[in-house]
């Protein structure tokens, strides 16, 4: 069997030593000759790579290994390229949440005024990304879960139409797995679906055992009374149990569907701002508990010269990735969710909008599968959402900050114009080192 080599660019990310044990795991079907880090920051980087290095030499010496900052260096020779940067890390992600939340505004990672800032850092660190591919391993593919997917994925079919990037997020394949827990399944991988929407924006229409046998009427028993936590609530953090069980009144506005559990930002925007502590954020949260794990999991396997010395988790939800890696490599014509042009899958959309929808996915790509038209709920609340997020990126490629101030404005989020244009003054002035000049 062919082995492949791969880059993970965003090596220094809390993720990668996950996704590397996921990847060992998996080289049954995904085997592998190389494993590459790629990072722009160096030092951050060096931790999470000398872990991985002590790991892989326990678990897969014939698996070549190197790792650093050199772009040539790092995207020469690949088959993919395994993204997930974040540009401005925590201490960005931290006032992205913080700086709305001081005006009375839902301040999130990747939806709101949050996710708008954190999308004008990202865009042009994903196209530098794609840009790398394309001049030393233009054949490859690149796998993209940098956030926010929504303006990313946009900005990519805007600025590189013709690059070989797949965008694609976790969040329903974590909602599916809460799901097949609800209908008492081993796995989601025994379940079919059907779904539509944008990134973090969507709506479950249908879902089926392997039989062909309806789960919707069970699920939404269970979603009508706990959302989605199941019977027996796992070890899921605090905040991420709150998202599951509010997901009972998103799901009460379209009864018919299921939803997304982020469309709780849009619906209730004043109970999740209620709900908020603006000193202490979920950015907070993951810097005292994942990274500082991460970390310092890491620099004790270095330091003890093996694994055994510091407790890293596989991700095991991560699989996801090899199953959309081996769909390119291995022509498995896997159906999966992913972030697509529209191009007439749902008729009564945008054909320019990036929506997610089911794909069937083979070597040459992502086949979309026909939605059909949708309720004049869900289509009023995308065209809105996906103007929010066409704005952006008109507003990067355009430094406009009337645009921006639009796109603000326009997000579901905001109450009004002048909220919108303090939140964007504070965001220009922390955004300062990221972001293009507005004018
Ligand atoms: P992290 O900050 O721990 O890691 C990100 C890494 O990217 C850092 O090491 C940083 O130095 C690096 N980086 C930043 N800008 C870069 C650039 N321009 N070029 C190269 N490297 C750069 O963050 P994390 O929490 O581990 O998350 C990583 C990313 O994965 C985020 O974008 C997050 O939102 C995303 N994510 C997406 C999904 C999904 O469903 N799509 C799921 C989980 C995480
Ligand atoms: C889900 C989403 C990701 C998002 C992540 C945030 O997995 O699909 O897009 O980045 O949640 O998780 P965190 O633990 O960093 O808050
Ligand atoms: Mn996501």
């Amino acid at each position: 069997m062919k082995k492949f080599s791969v880059v993970i660019a965003g090596g220094g990310s809390t993720f990668t030593p996950g996704i590397v044990l996921m990847l060992l795991e998996n080289q049954h079907r995904f085997p592998l000759r190389e494993i590459k880090f790629y990072d722009n920051d160096g030092a951050r980087q060096e931790v999470i790579a000398e872990a991985c290095r002590v790991l892989l030499r326990e678990q897969a010496p014939d698996i070549a290994f190197s790792y650093g900052t050199d772009p040539k260096a790092a995207f020469s020779g690949v088959d993919f390229v395994m993204a997930h940067i974040r540009v401005g890390k925590y201490p960005m992600r931290e006032l992205d949440e913080k700086i709305p939340l001081r005006h009375g505004v839902v301040g999130q990672e990747t939806c709101g005024p949050g996710g708008i800032a954190y999308g004008m850092r990202s865009i042009g660190g994903v196209l530098a990304l794609v840009d790398y591919m394309e001049q030393y391993s233009p054949d490859a593919w690149m796998l993209n879960y940098s956030n926010p997917a929504a303006i990313v994925a946009e900005a990519t079919r805007r600025l590189r139409p013709h690059a070989r990037i797949l965008n694609i997020c976790d969040m329903p394949i974590g909602i599916e797995g809460q799901m097949a827990q609800i209908a008492g399944l081993p796995s989601r991988k025994e379940m079919r679906v059907r779904y539509y929407g944008l990134n973090h924006f969507g709506w479950w229409t249908r879902i089926e055992d392997l039989a062909g046998n309806d789960l919707m009427p069970a699920i939404k028993a269970h979603v009508a009374k706990h959302g989605y936590v199941p019977k027996q609530a796992g070890h899921a953090e605090a905040s991420w149990n709150d998202t599951f069980a509010k997901a009972k009144d998103v799901w009460a506005l379209d009864p018919d569907t299921l939803p997304n559990t982020y469309l709780k930002y849009y619906l209730y925007p004043d109970y999740v701002v209620a709900h908020s502590n603006p000193e202490h954020t979920r950015a907070n949260e993951v810097m005292e508990h994942r990274e500082k794990h991460v970390f310092s999991a890491c620099r004790a396997i270095v330091a003890a010269g093996n694994a055994a010395a510091g407790e890293l988790e596989i991700d095991e939800h991560a699989s996801y990735i090899v199953d959309l890696a081996t769909a390119i490599a291995f022509n498995t014509q896997e159906r999966m969710l992913l972030i697509v042009p529209n191009r007439g899958a749902i008729p009564n959309f945008d054909p320019e909008a990036m929506v997610e929808i089911p794909c069937l996915v083979g070597s040459s790509g992502p086949e979309p599968l026909q939605v059909g038209n949708i309720p004049l709920f869900q289509q009023g609340m995308m065209g809105q959402q996906v103007a929010v997020e066409k704005l952006v990126v008109e507003a990067w490629i355009e430094r406009s900050y009337q645009k921006l101030w639009q796109a603000i404005t326009l997000s579901k989020t905001v109450p009004s114009a002048s909220v919108a244009k303090a939140i964007l003054d504070d965001l220009i002035a922390a955004n300062k080192e990221y972001w293009p000049p507005l004018q």
